[in-house]
């Protein structure tokens, strides 16, 4: 095994160096206070491995991505998106068998227990629908109290976010809660409890749910991410899965994350109503006094592509024909990448398009209004959450998280 030598007050100490699949490396700190009395310091934790972790790796520098060994670039043209959940949270794509009673149990779990609905009449018709999707996810816990029923519990959170996340829209837009249909699959169902209109006939285009089925792929875990780290962090209290899963929603909304799709999308329109001139929005970005940064670009571990987007990239083109429609914001956005990728502020520091950048466009397509982007990235993102959740608890040796500090506050006083 091979060690890391520190020298600290003239004293040195040899710490364990961990080695992953991949070859990746890490100096395990974990006896250092212990050794020496110090720790370690790494704000915005850019440099500390939170954990082992076999679900999803990623190479920042060459742009790969693989979930459970497997490329994105695979699994997104290959896979539906029930089968890379089953992937993610139990280790392998499920055979023919495995997959029709998979399916079925999602299915059967689809309904939301009637007193939920009373929730929904409480909001005022203007709620952002990831507070919602977060404070039902919270309120699961009231109905599904029982710890021993972990296996289950995924099952119905997976099951009713799609419910859940359609009723928060129809609410939004005053029309009755459409009720999940156990014939359809996973993304008709949502299409279906999304558009679908009581008396009026609705169809599923097999466009749309094909580019549903992709962006949820594409969402579906992205390893020590904020969001999925904020689940690991309360899921390490040992916190239900319910309330582990509603604080996920809240770290995702952030607009330096997950909320970046929905804020891309208001650039791009904020560009297009002074003019459509990409390069002003580029001034601005460079400008630090401004406040501003090009929404959808730039990532903590992508330094060279991000594989989502250029996958994303082309599916808007394809989508685009295919369900006939003409969005200026898309050659808007091309002309912002083409304009940013020549621009030394954004070679220099490595800025890229990330998921976010093209998923909105395809999501406006779709016919999803622009607030609900990114609830549509949770629904994404509900597998990577649960498989790292399930990864933590079935761990004997998972501890509760609890970061140290570098204390900088007054020194004691007395009154
Ligand atoms: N526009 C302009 N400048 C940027 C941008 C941007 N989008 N992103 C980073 N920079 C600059 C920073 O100001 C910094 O410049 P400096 O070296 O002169 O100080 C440099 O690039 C490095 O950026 P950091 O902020 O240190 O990068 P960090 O890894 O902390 O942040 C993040 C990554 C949050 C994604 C950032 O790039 C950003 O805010 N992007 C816009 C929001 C966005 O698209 N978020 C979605 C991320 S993907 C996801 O969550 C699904």
């Amino acid at each position: 095994m091979s060690t890391a030598k520190i020298i600290l007050d003239g004293k040195e100490i040899e710490l364990p160096v961990v080695t992953g699949s991949e070859g990746e490396r890490a100096i395990d700190i974990s006896r250092l206070r212990e050794l020496t009395g110090y720790v370690t310091l790494d704000p915005g934790y850019g440099n500390t491995g939170s954990c082992q972790s076999a679900v999803t790796f990623i190479d920042g520098d060459q742009g790969i991505l693989r979930y459970r060994g497997y490329p994105i670039e695979d699994l997104a043209e290959k896979s539906t998106f029930l089968e890379v959940a089953h992937l993610l949270i139990y280790g392998e794509l499920p055979d023919a068998k495995k997959k029709a009673a998979f399916e079925q149990e999602v299915t059967m779990h689809t309904l939301l227990h009637e007193d939920m609905k009373k929730f929904f009449e409480g909001y005022p018709s203007t709620a952002h629908p990831m507070a919602i999707l977060g404070a039902m996810f919270a309120s699961m816990s009231t109905f599904y109290p029982k710890k021993k029923d972990q296996d289950l519990d995924i099952i119905r959170i997976l099951a009713k976010a799609p419910t859940i996340a359609a009723f928060s829209h129809k609410k939004s837009i005053g029309q009755p809660f459409i009720y999940p249909r156990n014939d359809l699959s996973y993304a008709s169902n949502f299409l279906h409890m999304m558009f679908a209109v009581p008396a009026q006939k609705y169809e599923v285009s097999p466009a749309v749910h094909d580019a549903l089925n992709l962006l949820l792929i594409l969402h579906a875990d992205h390893e020590q991410n904020c969001s999925t780290s904020t689940v690991r962090m309360v899921g390490s209290s040992n916190a239900n899965i319910f309330a582990s899963m509603a604080a996920g929603v809240s770290a995702l909304w952030g607009p330096l994350h997950g909320g970046a799709n929905q804020e891309v999308i208001e650039m791009l329109e904020g560009i297009q109503a002074a003019g459509g001139d990409a390069r002003k929005a580029i001034a601005q970005a460079k400008d630090k006094n401004s406040g501003f940064k090009l929404m959808g670009f730039g990532h903590r571990v992508y330094k060279n592509f991000d594989p989502r987007a250029r996958i994303l990239k082309k599916a808007a083109d394809r989508v685009l024909a295919e369900l006939g429609v003409n969005d200026p914001l898309l050659e808007i956005a091309k002309h912002l990448e083409e304009a940013a990728l020549s621009d030394p502020y954004f070679v220099e520091r490595k800025l890229y398009p990330n998921v976010d950048f093209y998923s909105g466009i395809i999501y406006r397509a779709m016919g999803i209004p622009t607030e609900m982007f990114t609830v549509m990235f949770a629904l994404g993102r509900m597998p990577g959450w649960i498989a790292q959740w399930k990864e933590l608890r079935d761990d004997p040796k998972t501890r509760i998280n609890r970061p140290r500090q570098i204390y900088t506050g007054a020194k004691e006083r007395r009154l």
